[in-house]
């Protein structure tokens, strides 16, 4: 996903969908074996015992869909999988596969029990959902040789593999496709208290002094999303750095966080402004997606995939068949006041 419409000269420190620049950040920071790998811990229980067993029988696993909102670990988590078989990861995306070539050419070139790991599944071109189908349930690929009336269809053996599809929205998958992993993970927002494990590793790793205290002023502020912590903790640091000695307090950590504009609920200007348009334009809702969309400048998917869950666990938000309500606390949040027919309307 590209995060949308970006408003010029605004920095989305709240994104949690990783910036260019970023990705060598992320990649110093990614855990590489499941114990390091901080929270999901019902997840982390049952793959730990997937993998023990695929690696007693000497088998690739069986293929995994991970979903989940960005910046949430599903990246990680396929690396780590592939790390404790101790098997090749060849990682691509749903975009980058255009044509039935592109996936023959990855599959065919596959060591065995390989991680195929597909990005964004929900991009796959649809025609080529179907490519996926025997190979995934059969480790068959037929494919169309020659032309015209000389063509003919030939079947590949494939070697065995795991492929690992992530998403950000698994509703948008096909049934047939879905149904195709023997194994589906949600992952979910982090509590405060995993960010904070998160942002003193990461800390450790970036050689960055912080005191608890410090780390939970990030933690608490980072939208229950590991890449928005490593971010923030990077930002806090710079502050830290120019501000004073390098070491982070709540004090500095608070200072730094209110200049980034990322207010105490862990808001940053772009979720002030979707909860503002509902309170303020729209009278608290309901509201269509797409009206909101238009209204605040940013993509729908964006809004949905990015800015949505954290509204909704934090309760600020709620979804209705007839579009997105304000709660009260989101008016408390913004110092407006709730109309009293919208909390008639809501309960
Ligand atoms: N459970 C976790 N424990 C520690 N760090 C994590 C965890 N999940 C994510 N991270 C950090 O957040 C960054 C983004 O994670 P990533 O796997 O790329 O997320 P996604 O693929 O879901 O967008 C990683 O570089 C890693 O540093
Ligand atoms: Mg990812």
């Amino acid at each position: 996903m590209t995060g949308g419409i970006k408003t010029p000269g605004v920095e989305r420190v709240h994104d949690p969908v990783a910036l260019p620049a970023e990705e060598d950040l992320d990649r110093s920071l990614r855990p590489k074996r499941l114990e390091d790998f901080i929270g999901q811990d019902r997840v982390k229980e049952q793959l730990a015992v997937f993998i023990e067993a695929a690696r007693a029988r000497g088998e690739a696993l069986d293929h995994v869909l991970l979903a989940g909102p960005p910046g949430l670990g599903k990246t990680s988590l396929a690396q780590i999988v592939a790390n404790e078989l101790g098997v090749e990861f060849v990682p691509t995306a749903g975009p980058a596969l255009e044509r039935k070539g592109d996936v023959a050419s990855y599959l065919t070139a596959l060591e065995p029990r390989s991680v195929f790991f597909v990005d964004e599944i929900h991009r796959l071109p649809r025609a080529l959902e179907e490519t996926f189908y025997p190979a995934m349930e059969d480790r068959r690929l037929p494919i169309t040789v020659g032309q015209g009336a000389g063509a003919r269809v030939v079947t590949l053996d494939l070697p065995e593999f795991t492929l690992i599809g992530a998403t950000t929205r698994a509703g948008l998958l096909t049934t047939p496709l879905r149904d195709r992993f023997g194994v589906t993970h949600r992952l979910e927002l982090y509590s405060p208290a995993e960010l904070g494990r998160i942002v003193r590793r990461s800390a450790g790793i970036l050689e960055v002094e912080i005191d608890d205290r410090g780390a939970e002023t990030i933690a608490a502020r980072a939208r229950g999303t590991p890449r928005v912590a490593n971010r923030l903790l990077r930002r806090v640091r710079d502050y830290a750095e120019v501000r004073g000695a390098g070491h982070i307090d709540a004090a500095v950590a608070r200072e730094a966080l209110d200049l980034l504009e990322v207010d105490a609920a862990g808001l940053d200007r772009l979720d002030r402004d979707i909860l503002r348009a509902i309170c303020a334009k729209f009278g608290g809702g309901p509201v269509g997606l797409s009206t909101l969309a238009v209204a605040v400048g940013e993509e729908a998917d964006t809004i949905e995939d990015v800015y949505e869950p954290y509204l909704l666990q934090q309760g600020f938000l709620m979804r209705t068949p007839r579009g997105r309500v304000a709660t009260e606390a989101a008016f408390g949040h913004l110092g407006l006041e709730a109309p009293r027919e919208s909390s008639q309307r809501l309960f």
